[in-house]
C-alpha cells in the first residue's frame, strides 16, 4: 500500500473523522508515523486556543526536505520529481527526477550558507514560475531558514513592506519572468525595494530573462556563479539541519481586513504532515500520477499543493511558468496533453476565463488523461462546476472543491475525489481532523439538528497539524483576527451554509476581504493605496460581483486634486495603487462622489455602497442613521 492513510471507501472516511474527534492524538501520531523523523516527538499536541497556543509534535526532530527528497531517492530517485513547462511552447521543457532535485537543493543550500544565511534567518523569495523557486524555498527548509516568497506581482513598496516586517536580510530572485507575451522585471523591483533598507546583506539573482540588471558589488550575486564555486569544491550533498516539529518553515503574508498585511507562520512539523495527508487523500493521488496545479508558488495553493504535498507524497509535480491564454486559450490542456497530467487542480476564475473562449479549445486537444479535478480559492457558481465537470473531466473525472486558507496550511473541507460525494458548488465534507462549527449573528453555535439549511461564521473548535501558530513578530494580531472573535474557536472569516446531511457550502468573506480571482485583497488596503495619491480626500472600497473574477473592486473616491478629466484621474490613481501594493490591486471601478455616506459618528456605511456596487439602488436598508441621506441620491445617480 503506496499511502497507508489513503482512505478508499465512504465508510472508511466515516471511520477515519470519528476516529479523529474521539481520539485526534492517536490518529494523527499514527499518520505522523509514517514519516522520517531524527527523533521522536515528545507530546502529540499542547494547545489553547485562548493565547493561542498550538504545537503539535513538540520535542520531535526532522527535517521536512528529507520527507520530501532524501527518503525517496532509493525507491523513486529516477522519477520526475519536477516537470517544469515554459512560458513560451516552443522551449524545451525540464524533468527534475529525485534524484537531481535533491542535488540542486543541497548545492543550493550550500550557496545560501557560503552567503550567509543561518538556521533561523529569514529569506525573501521573489522569483517566477521556474523550478529555482521550488529549489530556493527547499533549500531554505534545507538549512532551516525562513522563507517568505513574495509573489511576482506586489510592488516594490509590498516588498519593502514584507522585508521590514519579517526583517529579512537575504533575497533570492531572478532578472525577469515570462509570462505570457509580458517580459516582467523581478530584479529592478527588488532594486526599487532595498533604496530605503540597509539591513540587506545579499541577493542572490538568477538569470531568467536575460533582462538587464544593475548588480551591486558586495550585496548582489549571480545564481550561476555561486553554484559553480559550490560544483568546483564537488559539494553535491548538504546535510539537513534538524529541526524542531515547532521549528518555523515559512512565513507567508496574507491580506486581512486591516491595512497592513500579515506574515502567516507555518511551522516543519504539523505542516508536513497536513499538506501530504490532505494531498494523498483529497486528490486520491496514485504512484506515477502527474500532478498539475495551476496556482502560483507565490501563494499557500502553490507552497502546499506543488511543493510541500506533492513532494513528501514522491509524486510528480507539474510548474507552469506561463498563463493559461497564452499563446492562445488551449494553453492548459495542451500541457495536459503532452505530459499526461492526471490531477489538475486550478482556480474557479480560470475556469470561468476558459470558459468563455468556447469549447474550441478543449476540442484540439487530449485530455483523457485526467483522473481527478480540483478546484480553490473562490466559491465555484455552478454553471463553471459543470462545464468543469463534463467538459474538462468528460463527466468521468471526480471534481472536487477544495476549501481553505493560508491560515490553515492545507485543505479542510473537501470531498475526496470519488471517495466521498461530490456537489456542485459544495465543498461537502470537513476531512478528518477537522470539526467546523457555524454560529450565529449573536456567536452561539448553531446546533447540527439546527435544520435543513443553516448558515452562519464559519469557526473550528479544535486544532489540526497545519493550523497557522502565530503571525509574525506580532502575537497579539494572531489572537485578535483569528480567535477573539468567538473565544475557544478559530474564527475563518468565512460564511457558510450547513445542510442536514453536514455538508457545507462557503458563501464568501463576511469581513472586509475581497476574494479577487482567487487572491485575497483587504479593502482597508485598497483604500490605504487610494489616499496615498496626492489629490485623494477619502476613499471607501467595496466588491461586486464580477462575471470572471468572482469579485471586483470598486472604490468610491472623494478627490480634490488636479483639475483634469476623470478618466487621467482614475489613471493616475490606478497608478498609485500599482505602486503601492501591485497591479493586481487596481479597482476595477472608480467612481468620484462629493460624499461617502456615513453615520453621525463618522463611520462610513459600507453596507450601503456595498448594495449600490452591487446594481442594487432599491433595497437598500435603514438609511435614517446617515449624517446626510442626500449623499446616497448622488452617489446612486453616478453609479458606473
Ligand atoms: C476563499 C487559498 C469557496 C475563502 C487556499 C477563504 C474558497 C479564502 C474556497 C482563502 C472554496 C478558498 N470555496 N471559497 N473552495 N477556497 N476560498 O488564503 O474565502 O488565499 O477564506 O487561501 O479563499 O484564501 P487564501
Amino acid at each position: 500500500m503506496p499511502y497507508p492513510h489513503q482512505i478508499k471507501s465512504f465508510e472508511e472516511y466515516k471511520a477515519a473523522y470519528k476516529k479523529s474527534v474521539e481520539a485526534p492524538e492517536e490518529f494523527w501520531a499514527e499518520i505522523a508515523e509514517n514519516f522520517t523523523w531524527k527523533k521522536k516527538w515528545d507530546t502529540v499536541l499542547n494547545w489553547n486556543f485562548e493565547e493561542p497556543k498550538i504545537e503539535w509534535f513538540k520535542g520531535g526532530k526532522l527535517n521536512i526536505t528529507e520527507n520530501c527528497l532524501d527518503r525517496h531517492l532509493e525507491t523513486k530517485g529516477d522519477q520526475p520529481a519536477i516537470i517544469w513547462e515554459a512560458n513560451d511552447p516552443e522551449e524545451h521543457h525540464r524533468i527534475l527526477t529525485y534524484k537531481r532535485l535533491h542535488e540542486k537543493v543541497c548545492m543550493f543550500a550550500h550557496v545560501l550558507k557560503n552567503n550567509g544565511v543561518k538556521k533561523g534567518d529569514r529569506v525573501c523569495i521573489y522569483m517566477g514560475m521556474i523550478p529555482e523557486l521550488a529549489i530556493a524555498v527547499l533549500a531554505c527548509a534545507r538549512l532551516g531558514a525562513i522563507h517568505s516568497v513574495i509573489f511576482g506581482g506586489f510592488s516594490a513598496q509590498s516588498i519593502a513592506d514584507r522585508l521590514i516586517d519579517a526583517q529579512a536580510e537575504y533575497i533570492i530572485t531572478c532578472d525577469g519572468a515570462f509570462r505570457g507575451a509580458k517580459d516582467i522585471p523581478l530584479k529592478s523591483v527588488i532594486d526599487d525595494a532595498l533604496i530605503g533598507i540597509r539591513f540587506v546583506k545579499k541577493v542572490i539573482v538568477y538569470t531568467r530573462t536575460h533582462t538587464p540588471v544593475s548588480m551591486i558589488k558586495g550585496r548582489d550575486v549571480w545564481w550561476d556563479d555561486e553554484i559553480k564555486k559550490v560544483e568546483t569544491l564537488g559539494l553535491h550533498d548538504f546535510p539537513a539541519e534538524e529541526m524542531d516539529a515547532e521549528d518555523p518553515l515559512f512565513i507567508l503574508y496574507t491580506s486581512g481586513s486591516t491595512g497592513k498585511p500579515k506574515g502567516v507562520v507555518h511551522t516543519c512539523g504539523g505542516y508536513m504532515i497536513f499538506t501530504n495527508y490532505t494531498f494523498v487523500n483529497v486528490f486520491q493521488y496514485q504512484p506515477k500520477d502527474v500532478h498539475f496545479c495551476t496556482a502560483d508558488i507565490g501563494w499557500i495553493t502553490g507552497h502546499s499543493y506543488i511543493v510541500y504535498g506533492p513532494l513528501s507524497a514522491g509524486a510528480s509535480s507539474l510548474i507552469f511558468e506561463g498563463i493559461p491564454t497564452y499563446p492562445d486559450a488551449s494553453r492548459f490542456w495542451k500541457i495536459i496533453e503532452k505530459f499526461k497530467v492526471n490531477v489538475f487542480y486550478t482556480a474557479p476564475t480560470a475556469i470561468r476565463s476558459l470558459m468563455g473562449h468556447g469549447d474550441a479549445p478543449l476540442e484540439n486537444a487530449d485530455v483523457s488523461s485526467l483522473k481527478v479535478l480540483g478546484t480553490v480559492g473562490e466559491p465555484i457558481n455552478e454553471e463553471a462546476w459543470h462545464w468543469y465537470d463534463q467538459k474538462v473531466g468528460k463527466g468521468k473525472c471526480p471534481v472536487v472543491d477544495t476549501w481553505w486558507q493560508t491560515e490553515t496550511g492545507g485543505i479542510l473541507i473537501s470531498n475526496m475525489a470519488g471517495v466521498t460525494p461530490s456537489r456542485p458548488g459544495w465543498a461537502t465534507l470537513p476531512l478528518p481532523g477537522i470539526q467546523p462549527v457555524l454560529l450565529d449573528e449573536k456567536g452561539n453555535e448553531i446546533p447540527e439538528t439546527a435544520g435543513e439549511l443553516t448558515t452562519g461564521n464559519l469557526c473550528i473548535k479544535f486544532p489540526w497539524p497545519g493550523i497557522l501558530r502565530t503571525t509574525y513578530g506580532d502575537h497579539e494580531r494572531c489572537r485578535l483576527t483569528y480567535f477573539s472573535a468567538y473565544p475557544g474557536l478559530y474564527f475563518t472569516g468565512d460564511g457558510a451554509f450547513r445542510d442536514k446531511e453536514g455538508f457545507f457550502r462557503i458563501t464568501g468573506r463576511v469581513d472586509d476581504v475581497l476574494n479577487v480571482s482567487g487572491h485575497r485583497i483587504g479593502t482597508a488596503e485598497v483604500e490605504n493605496a487610494i489616499n496615498m495619491h496626492a489629490g485623494v480626500v477619502e476613499s471607501a472600497v467595496v466588491g461586486f460581483p464580477h462575471e470572471i473574477k468572482g469579485q471586483g473592486i470598486y472604490a468610491y473616491v472623494i478627490y480634490n486634486g488636479r483639475e483634469d478629466t476623470d478618466d487621467r484621474n482614475r489613471k493616475d490613481i490606478l497608478a498609485t495603487v500599482t505602486r503601492i501594493i501591485g497591479a493586481i490591486a487596481k479597482p476595477d471601478k472608480i467612481q468620484f462622489v462629493k460624499n461617502l455616506p456615513k453615520t453621525r459618528s463618522g463611520k462610513i456605511m459600507r453596507r450601503i455602497l456595498r448594495k449600490m456596487a452591487e446594481g442594487d439602488t432599491q433595497n437598500l436598508g435603514d438609511t435614517s442613521t446617515l449624517l446626510d441621506p442626500a449623499v446616497v441620491d448622488e452617489i446612486k445617480d453616478g453609479r458606473l
